[in-house]
C-alpha cells in the first residue's frame, strides 16, 4: 500500500463506523506518518504550525484507536497496518474458506473472544472490519503465476481511470480467473467492497442480485432497494466469473439464453449509470452489448486476455521438461495458454519422457485432453460458425474472407456474422497480409477440427 491507500483505507474505515470522512489534515497526517516524517515535515507539507499538527494527531490517534478497537499511536501506526494487510492478504489468499465463514458475522469461531488473548481478539476485531468488505465467494486459490505485468498494470489503470465495466475475454485456460486473482490484492485497496461470483451455475439475474445486495447491506444500517443504489453509495467491486453459461449454445456469440436477456440490460445499467464501483465480466463470449458500450474513452472497456510468452518456459521447467531450446516452439504451437501447456507437459512426461522433440517428431499435434476441452467450447458454436470453421480447417494458410465465401453456402450477411462471432470467441485468428486482413484458425483449434471431420466426416 502507499500511502495514498493507507489514508483512504483509514478513511473508509472511520466513515463506515462514523459516518464522517477524514478532513484534509487528518489525511495528511496519515500520510506523512505513514512516509515516516515527523510532525514539522507534516505540519510544513500542510502549511500548518507544529503545535497543531500535533494535537490534531493527539485526536486522529484517538479517533483511530476507538475506530479499530487496538491502540494506535504515531509510532505504531505503520507496522500495525502492516500487519493487517499481510494477515488479510495472506488469509484471502492462503485460507479462503476460513474468510467466507467470518465475512458473515460476527459469531464465527475466529471472532469469538478467546480468554487470556486480549491482542488477539483487538486483531481481530480490526481484520474483522476489513474481511468484511471482502468476498471471494468460491473463487479458486491462487497458484503459481507468471508475468502478466502488462495486462495487471493495464487493468489497474483502467479501474484508478474509474471504468464501470471490464470484460477479461479469453478461450477456457487461457488464464482469466488467475489473472483477476492477481489484480484483487493490487486494487483492493480502491474500494470498499469486493465480491466474486463465478455463475457456472446459470444463476438468473435475481437471484444474483440478491445474493450482493445481502453482502453489500452487512455494514449498512439501512437497506436499499436496489443494488445499484449501494454501487452508488460505496466503491464496490463485483467480479463475475464464467458469465458464458448465461449465453445460448448453437447461437453466434454473445446471445443470452432465454430468461437471461436482462442479464444485457443490467450490463449496460452499470456502464451508463453514474457511480463510482466497478464491474468485471470474465467471459469465453463477448456480452452483446458490450462491443457497443466500449470505447478509449468510455467506461466500458474489454482485454482481449492472449497466451503467456516466453515466461511460459517456467510451466515446462516446474513440469521438469528437456531440451529447453524446443520449448519456445511448443509454446508457440500451443499459443501459450497456460492450462493447454499444462496437460501437453504432462503429456510429454508420461510419453516421452520429458523429451519434446520426441514429441514433436510427430506430423500431427497431440491434443489428448485438450479434446474435451475444446469440445466444450466448439459444441456452443453456431451452425454458420461451425461451416466457416470446418472450412477454414482444411485450408494450410490464412485466407481472405472473399476466399470463404465463395467456398460456402451462407448468405454474405450469414457469412459476415459467423466470422465476427467467431472473433468474438477468439477461436479465429487474423493474419495482415498489407491491407488486406486474412483469416486462419490457430494449429490446436485446427487439429481439433480436423480430427472432428475425420470422425463424422
Ligand atoms: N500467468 C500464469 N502463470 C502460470 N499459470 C497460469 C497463469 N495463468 C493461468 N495459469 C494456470 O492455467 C490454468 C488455467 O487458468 P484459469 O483457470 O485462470 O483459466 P481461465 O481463463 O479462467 O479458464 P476458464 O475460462 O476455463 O475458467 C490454471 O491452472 C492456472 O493456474
Ligand atoms: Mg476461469
Amino acid at each position: 500500500m502507499d500511502d495514498r491507500q493507507v489514508a483512504k483505507w483509514a478513511d473508509d474505515i472511520v466513515f463506515s463506523e462514523t459516518g464522517k470522512h477524514l478532513d484534509h489534515i487528518q489525511q495528511s497526517i496519515l500520510r506523512g506518518t505513514w512516509q515516516r516524517q515527523k510532525y514539522p515535515e507534516i505540519a510544513k507539507n500542510c502549511n500548518r504550525s507544529s503545535p497543531h499538527i500535533r494535537k490534531e494527531a493527539s485526536k486522529l490517534w484517538k479517533l483511530l484507536s476507538q475506530t479499530l478497537g487496538e491502540d494506535i499511536n504515531q509510532s505504531n501506526f505503520r507496522p500495525t497496518v502492516e500487519r493487517w494487510q499481510f494477515s488479510i492478504v495472506s488469509s484471502h489468499f492462503g485460507d479462503y474458506a476460513q474468510v467466507g465463514k467470518f465475512k458473515v458475522c460476527g459469531n464465527s469461531p475466529q471472532s469469538q473472544q478467546t480468554p487470556n488473548s486480549e491482542n488477539s481478539n483487538q486483531e481481530t476485531s480490526s481484520k474483522t472490519k476489513l474481511q468484511l468488505r471482502i468476498d471471494l465467494g468460491d473463487a479458486p486459490e491462487p497458484t503459481l503465476f507468471y508475468n502478466r505485468t502488462s495486462e495487471l498494470s493495464t487493468l489497474e489503470n483502467w479501474i484508478l481511470g474509474r471504468t464501470r465495466l471490464i470484460t477479461i475475454l479469453g478461450l477456457s485456460g487461457i488464464g482469466k480467473t488467475a489473472l483477476t486473482l492477481q489484480l484483487i490484492p493490487q486494487i483492493q485497496h480502491e474500494f470498499d467492497r469486493i465480491i466474486w461470483r463465478s455463475l457456472r451455475n446459470s444463476p438468473p439475474l435475481a437471484s444474483l442480485q440478491t445474493d450482493l445486495i445481502q453482502f453489500f447491506s452487512q455494514q449498512q444500517e439501512t437497506e436499499l432497494p436496489y443494488l445499484i443504489d449501494y454501487l452508488r453509495s460505496h466503491r464496490c467491486l463485483i467480479i463475475l466469473d464464467d458469465i458464458q453459461t448465461i449465453f445460448s449454445s448453437g447461437q453466434l456469440a454473445g446471445n443470452y439464453q432465454p430468461g437471461y436477456e436482462n442479464y444485457g440490460a443490467f450490463f449496460k445499467q452499470i456502464t451508463e449509470s453514474s457511480h463510482n464501483s466497478c464491474l468485471i465480466l470474465l467471459s469465453w463470449e463477448k456480452p452483446r452489448e458490450i462491443a457497443a458500450l466500449e470505447g478509449e474513452n468510455r467506461p466500458c472497456k474489454s482485454l482481449q486476455l492472449n497466451g503467456l510468452g516466453t515466461e511460459a518456459q517456467e510451466i515446462f521447467r516446474e513440469k521438469g521438461l528437456a531440451e529447453p531450446e524446443k520449448w519456445l516452439e511448443l509454446i508457440d504451437l500451443y499459443r501459450g495458454n497456460p492450462l493447454w501447456l499444462n496437460i501437453v507437459a504432462t503429456m510429454i512426461q508420461d510419453l516421452f519422457g520429458g523429451s519434446v522433440s520426441e514429441f514433436l517428431s510427430y506430423d500431427t499435434l497431440f491434443l489428448g485432453d485438450l479434446e474435451s476441452l475444446l469440445y466444450q467450447q466448439c459444441d456452443r458454436l453456431s451452425e454458420s460458425e461451425k461451416q466457416v470453421i470446418f472450412w477454414l480447417a482444411s485450408e494450410a494458410a490464412p485466407v481472405e474472407i472473399s476466399k470463404i465465401s465463395a467456398n460456402l453456402e451462407l448468405s454474405p450477411s450469414s457469412l459476415l456474422q459467423a466470422v465476427q462471432s467467431l472473433g468474438r470467441r477468439l477461436l479465429i485468428e487474423t493474419v495482415k497480409q498489407g491491407e488486406k486482413t486474412l483469416f486462419t484458425l490457430q494449429p490446436v483449434l485446427m487439429e481439433y477440427v480436423k480430427n472432428q471431420c475425420l470422425k463424422f466426416g
